[in-house]
């Protein structure tokens, strides 16, 4: 029997698995590089039609096996099981995005201590500083790498409840009310406006000019809608058995229907107050829109930097909530596989994580050296891949939609509907489940299939689109 966590636990550990860099980092840089609210309201709809209902359909496979993702899928199998065993895998994915995701916690941690100090107050400044941290400076990086991997270890290692659910219950409402205290600050800039224009509602002027539709959706092409869907998976930690596994420990009786709808809005909420913040400190001081990782570590501590010491304040609330959001993912990606371990080799729960570790600490390390000017590009594939971004692509690309794909068919055409509906049936009514049982079935593994096959043919999506649009224009 696992350990269950209490209902508010669940709630705030999915929650602060979902909530991470992603909303921090990706979701502010996609909806500046795809034109603001089109691609909000765009991303709102994907993370209802297809992550609401994977993330339901991977909710089901833990509460109902009450194991980690692979004996999960074993048990509920009821045929090839060990077939099916194989899908749980994709919790290797987990392990590969802990590998470089700690490696981002580590560089924030090395900018909340900056931010203690003096920040860089200009651009060029700013993006040296960075630079050579990123390619010279392989001791601080080693080292702030080394404090994030043994903190959620250690975390992880006290288990669900002592570890996973205390670690979420403090972390994640301090980390709403720093958001809030910036968000609050925020207003009083001229730059909230813009932000506010950008994010939840176009100009007037803008509207008449160009009509409402191009106002909104002006800037939406083929790959906003991938990014989206992309965006939709990696936010909710989908595909690679994280909400399997927290599942599993979910509480008997709990309205879990009701907490999903209310993780799934803590997500999204958390994701605008950021964009808030970001656009805010952009639009003021004038920043690029849309910039990768530089928009965080470079644009903003710039800009805080020219608000004299109170700015200091403000970046160190910054980053000890990116802090926050972080860890409390991280640790999520790694309790699947050690679950695993101690269900099927009787492993103690120190021993399983010590295997773990293992591997993240030298995939960690490597992604470190591949970025290190010294390594003189040995550690560079295909060209200009680094280490880091190849876990990237692998984990994102290929295992995340493999595994959400599994699990809506598995539990859309494999699992008897009938456990279903009793698992369903006291929180949800016969219409809204025929109607997620048909989007499990149908609509969600189309979509991830056009996303896999954007993958491969890039072009074939972009005409569909062009036509689609020019259809929809036009008539
Ligand atoms: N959802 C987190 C974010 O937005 C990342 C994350 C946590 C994750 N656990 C995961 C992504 C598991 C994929 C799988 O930053």
């Amino acid at each position: 029997m696992n350990a269950k966590f209490s209902k508010i636990g669940f709630i705030l550990a999915v929650a602060g698995s979902a909530v991470g860099l992603g909303n921090a980092w990706k979701f502010p840089t996609m909806v500046g590089q795809n034109g603001g609210i089109g691609f909000i309201l765009l991303y709102l709809l994907l993370t209802l039609i297809v992550g609401l209902v994977i993330f339901l359909a991977e909710l089901s496979i833990g509460k109902l096996s009450e194991k980690d993702p692979v004996n999960a899928y074993k048990t509920l199998a009821p045929s090839y099981k060990n077939l099916w065993g194989f899908a749980g895998f994709s919790m290797i994915g987990a392990i590969l995005i802990v590998s470089f995701y700690s490696l981002v916690i580590g560089w924030i941690v090395k900018y909340t201590l900056i931010s203690f100090s003096s920040l860089p107050d200009d651009i060029k400044q700013s993006g040296e500083l960075f630079q050579n941290f990123m390619s010279e400076d392989f001791t601080s990086q080693f080292f702030c790498f080394l404090f994030v991997f043994i903190l959620m270890f250690y975390i992880v290692s006290k288990g669900i409840k002592n570890g996973i659910e205390r670690l979420n219950v403090w972390l994640m409402p301090i980390l709403f009310i720093l958001l809030l205290f910036m968000l609050l600050y925020s207003m009083s800039f001229s730059g909230f406006e813009k932000a506010y224009h950008f994010l939840i509602f176009p100009e007037l002027s803008t509207i008449k000019e160009l009509g409402f539709f191009e106002a909104v959706f002006g800037k939406i092409n083929e790959n906003s809608v991938l990014s989206a869907l992309g965006l939709a998976f990696f936010s909710l930690s989908l595909g690679v058995g994280t909400i399997i596994t927290y599942s599993a420990s979910l509480p008997d009786k709990t309205n879990f229907i009701q907490a999903s709808l209310v993780i799934i809005f803590i997500n999204i909420l958390i994701g605008i107050m950021m964009g808030f913040v970001v656009f805010t400190y952009v639009f003021e001081f004038g920043g690029e829109v849309s910039q990768g990782p530089g928009l965080i570590f470079v644009s903003l501590t710039t800009l805080f930097s020219n608000l004299g010491s109170f700015g200091n304040v403000l970046a160190v609330c910054f980053f000890i909530s990116l802090f926050f959001a972080g860890i409390t993912s991280a640790v999520s990606m790694i309790e699947p596989f050690a679950l695993y371990l101690i269900n099927t080799y009787n492993f103690t729960r120190k021993k399983a994580l010590a295997y773990i570790a293992i591997v993240v600490f030298v995939l960690g390390v490597l992604c470190i050296l591949s970025f290190m000017s010294f390594t003189n590009g040995s550690l560079i594939f295909f060209g200009t891949k680094s280490v880091f971004d190849i876990l990237d692509y692998l984990s994102s690309n290929i295992i995340m939609p493999i595994g959400g794909f599994c699990a809506a068919i598995f539990v859309g055409f494999i699992m008897k509907k009938e456990g279903l509906k009793i698992l369903f049936s006291p929180y949800m009514n016969d219409f809204f489940f025929s109607l997620w049982y048909f989007f499990l079935r149908y609509i969600s593994p189309l979509a991830i299939i056009i996303v896999v096959i954007n993958q491969i043919y890039p072009q074939l999506f972009a005409y569909i689109f062009a036509y689609l649009k020019a259809l929809f224009i036009f008539s």
